[in-house]
């Protein structure tokens, strides 16, 4: 990881070169009074090399060499907001969100595969937790990456269990409760899932909030879809690994009450806690005014299940639609069982993938 990522003054309002804030306007940010005629000079020649340079012009790829994107000044992507970002990648109202540290570079591209397959890639919008992953990204596909500032310190933020993936995780609801605000649908997927087939016909109804339950108990296929009761802990075992919410108030409800819970009960040594206590607290404290949607097990099982049990995996073959690769700790483990499961598509299929050999 290069050092100069630490260097960078992100915290500092006044290394911001735009003087407007990025979330206070979702269109003009550049500082030109558009009724002088000069300045509209100016903007119609600003339009012209904009929809030709753009990157999320819409222009295709390969107008582009990736070492020409590439190469180009690390501060280029630093004012690409989250609202031009939405509004780019999101087809039909959804936006696809994952959140990533350069370390999980390679499971991004291995779950890219797998959507790009199912024909959702467009939608997907890679939230960047450092300046190497947003530049990464963005240098070979355009628009697909946002930074929302501050970038975390990618050494601390992936170890699971410490502060640094508690900080890195608990940002998670204030990043789908914006994509919300701003009018979207949105999905959420760790990267350490792979698609095998299509969720959104999964998605029925007019439901809030969507999820999948993490414990590995077998359950009849014709399961409850409610919020599944709690459990020793005093509290359900929802997986916040995929959420879907609708842009409705509910969602909006849920992911604010995620927040709290969050503040409420903060990382501690003890504990080790990560942000999946907090959404469940959420879940069972709102369920009475908000529609929730258990998913179907047989579709989205817990890794605890699907990695586990070989009986179950028969029993329910060609019903699932994502893999979770959870139930398991560290990097090379989870590459080495999604091998082994024909699961890592980036060894023979990386050009699938809209990032290409990463
Ligand atoms: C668009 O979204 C609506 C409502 O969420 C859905 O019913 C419809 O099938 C979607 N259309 C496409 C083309 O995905
Ligand atoms: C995590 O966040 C807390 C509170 O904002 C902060 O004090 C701490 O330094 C952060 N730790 C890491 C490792 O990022
Ligand atoms: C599931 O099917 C069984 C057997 O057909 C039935 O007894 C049970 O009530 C069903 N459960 C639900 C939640 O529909
Ligand atoms: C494994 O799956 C089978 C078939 O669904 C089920 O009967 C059994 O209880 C499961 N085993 C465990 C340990 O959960």
């Amino acid at each position: 990881m290069s050092s100069f990522l630490h260097q960078r003054p992100i915290q500092n309002p006044f290394s911001n070169a735009n003087p407007i804030s990025p979330r206070s306007s979702s269109t003009s940010q550049r500082p030109i009074s558009i009724f002088s005629p000069t300045a509209l000079i100016i903007l119609l020649s600003l339009m012209v090399i904009l929809g030709v340079f753009a990157p999320w012009s819409g222009m295709p790829q390969s107008m582009f060499s990736n070492s020409k994107m590439a190469s180009s000044s690390v501060s280029k992507w630093r004012d690409y907001s989250l609202a031009e970002a939405a509004s780019f990648v999101a087809k039909n109202g959804t936006v696809i969100v994952c959140a990533v540290s350069q370390p999980y570079l390679p499971f991004l591209n291995n779950w890219l595969i797998s959507i790009t397959r199912q024909k959702h890639q467009e939608k997907v919008l890679v939230i960047a937790e450092d300046y190497a992953t947003l530049d990464k990204v963005n240098g070979k596909w355009p628009g697909h990456a946002v930074l929302i500032p501050p970038a975390l310190d990618s050494q601390s933020a992936h170890k699971f269990g410490s502060q640094g993936f508690f900080n890195f995780t608990a940002r998670r609801p204030r990043h789908l409760l914006q994509i919300l605000e701003l009018g979207y649908n949105v999905m959420y997927n760790d990267v350490d899932m792979v698609w095998l087939g299509d969720p959104f016909p999964y998605l029925e109804g007019n439901h809030d909030v969507y999820f999948t339950d993490d414990m590995t108990a077998v359950k009849p296929l014709n399961h409850s879809h409610g919020l599944p009761p709690p459990g020793k802990k005093g509290r359900p075992y929802i997986c916040s690994c995929m959420i879907f919410l609708r842009a409705t108030d509910g969602a909006k409800l849920v992911m604010k009450k995620w927040i709290e819970e969050l503040q409420a009960q903060p990382w501690s040594k003890a504990q080790k806690a990560n942000d999946q206590p907090a959404f469940n607290w959420a879940l069972l404290k709102t369920a009475g005014v908000v529609d929730l949607y258990l998913l179907p097990q047989a579709a989205f099982p817990t890794g605890g299940l699907y990695f586990k049990n070989k009986t179950w995996v028969r029993e329910t073959k060609g019903m699932h639609v994502i893999i979770h690769n959870n139930y398991i700790i560290g990097f090379e483990k989870k590459i080495k069982r999604f091998r082994d499961y024909g699961l890592w598509l980036v060894d023979d299929h990386a050009l699938e993938s809209p990032l290409g050999r990463l």
